[in-house]
């Protein structure tokens, strides 16, 4: 039977224009810090489109955080928020800005040590900065979740941190201010997305059909417009629209309620990024097919369900239906432009070694969520990605 608490506040403002309804959403008399990234919002309008809608408003503004946004630079920010007595911080980006600007919203008013710890040590959150999004690349969910991943590059650890406290109060999602994105990102999205479904989907059987059928709904749509997406010459506004809000709804809770979690292929990708520097969505189609195939006596049930509502596979036993699972689900993502195996990325044993160190040196209350995968299998999992 379910048992479960939902509650998500994320207002969601979504489509085209939304953008000048930030008035009515951030109080009048707000300082903002406006953060963003490298500079795309100011290659693509988006940045223009934000300040105008903020003209009445005092916006001091933050730019260069990274893709896998690190702490030094977010530490940056956080002393701008205290000296400048900041009290909204706007987060205009993918989720490297929106996870580098909850964490500089939790780290300015933490009355801790070093703000690293709330991370590294998972010490709960008391309070945050009030935050909102306007996000300019669908992927990550971040816009409509309580998580944050941060890199300190000092130590090479990508590591995630959770808090009510970091939801954003609204997000801005306009489907159009993703024209501008390299395919290459649009494929990270709707692969990142995707997984985002399997990690909640592809565990155990706990007699959740809604949640289920949502689950594979989104995973279709993500197969069909992720490859209209790839195939298109110029951007269209529907599909780019399919792709924002299944990325949105693959993790904002929903799909979650209720039902067993693992996720295991991100804190295992987390590491290869951490390492090589790899895109967050590439390490975990690195990743995926491995640990799909370690886990096959397992979840049996729940992988021929995946098998046979989403890919449309009926024939043969459940071991053959599986195998031809993980190949498709392979090539699904090698056809969104992934190379899918560590020796097309330079990456061999040793890094294996590192990652399975680096856990073992953790130890198991790292890994809550891994359950069923054990710490020796996380380097069989990654032998098989060579
Ligand atoms: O920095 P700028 O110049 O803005 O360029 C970015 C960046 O180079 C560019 N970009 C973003 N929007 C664009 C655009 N370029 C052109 N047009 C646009 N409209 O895209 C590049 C990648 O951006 P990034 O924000 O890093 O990508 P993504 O949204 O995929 O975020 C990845 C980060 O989110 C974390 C990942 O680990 C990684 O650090 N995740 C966060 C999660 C969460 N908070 O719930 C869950 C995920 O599993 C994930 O771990
Ligand atoms: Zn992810």
């Amino acid at each position: 039977m379910l048992n479960f608490n939902f509650h998500n506040p994320v207002k969601i403002l979504f489509g085209e224009g939304k953008v000048t309804e930030l008035p009515q959403n951030i109080p009048a008399d707000a300082k903002i810090l406006m953060t963003y990234g490298g500079g795309s919002i100011k290659k693509n309008g988006v940045y223009e489109q934000v300040k105008k809608a903020l003209a009445n408003y005092n916006v001091l503004e933050f730019g260069g955080i990274e893709p896998n946004p690190r702490y030094e630079t977010a530490m940056k920010a956080v002393e701008i928020v205290k000296n400048e007595n900041i009290d909204f911080l706007l987060a205009v980006g993918g989720g490297s800005v929106v996870d580098a600007t909850k964490f500089i919203a939790a780290a300015a008013p933490y009355k801790g040590g070093e703000p690293w710890e709330f991370i590294a040590q998972a010490i709960p959150v008391q309070s945050a900065v009030p935050l909102g999004v306007v996000l300019t690349l669908p992927a990550t969910g971040t816009e409509m979740n309580k998580n944050a991943v941060i890199t300190r590059e000092a130590t090479q650890e990508k590591m995630a941190f959770y808090s009510p406290h970091v939801m954003p109060q609204f997000s801005v999602l306009d489907p159009s201010f993703t024209y501008s994105l390299p395919k290459r990102q649009v494929a990270n999205g709707v692969v990142d997305a995707f997984v985002h479904v399997l990690e909640q989907y592809m565990t155990y059987p706990v007699n959740s059909p809604v949640q289920d059928r949502f689950s594979e709904g989104i995973m279709l749509t993500l197969i069909e417009e992720g490859r209209k997406a790839i195939s298109l010459e110029t951007p269209d506004y529907n599909n780019r629209a399919n792709i924002t809000w299944a990325a949105t709804m693959a993790l904002n809770g929903i799909i979650a309620s209720g039902v067993k979690e693992c996720w295991a292929t991100h804190k295992i990708g987390h590491e290869l990024t951490a390492f090589h520097g790899l895109d967050h969505a590439l390490t975990l189609a690195i990743v995926l097919p491995g640990f799909m195939n370690m886990v096959k006596e397992r979840r049996t049930e729940k992988m021929v369900q995946f098998a046979e509502r989403v890919w449309n596979i009926t024939e043969g036993d459940d071991m053959s239906k599986i195998d031809l699972l993980i190949e498709k689900t392979d090539s699904f993502f090698r056809e969104m432009g992934m190379l899918t195996l560590l020796s097309e990325h330079g990456i061999g044993l040793e890094t294996i070694d590192k990652i399975v160190e680096r856990f073992k040196s953790r130890g198991d209350e790292r890994l809550p969520l891994l359950e069923d995968v054990t710490l020796n299998e996380i380097g069989d999992i990654l032998k098989q990605r060579i």
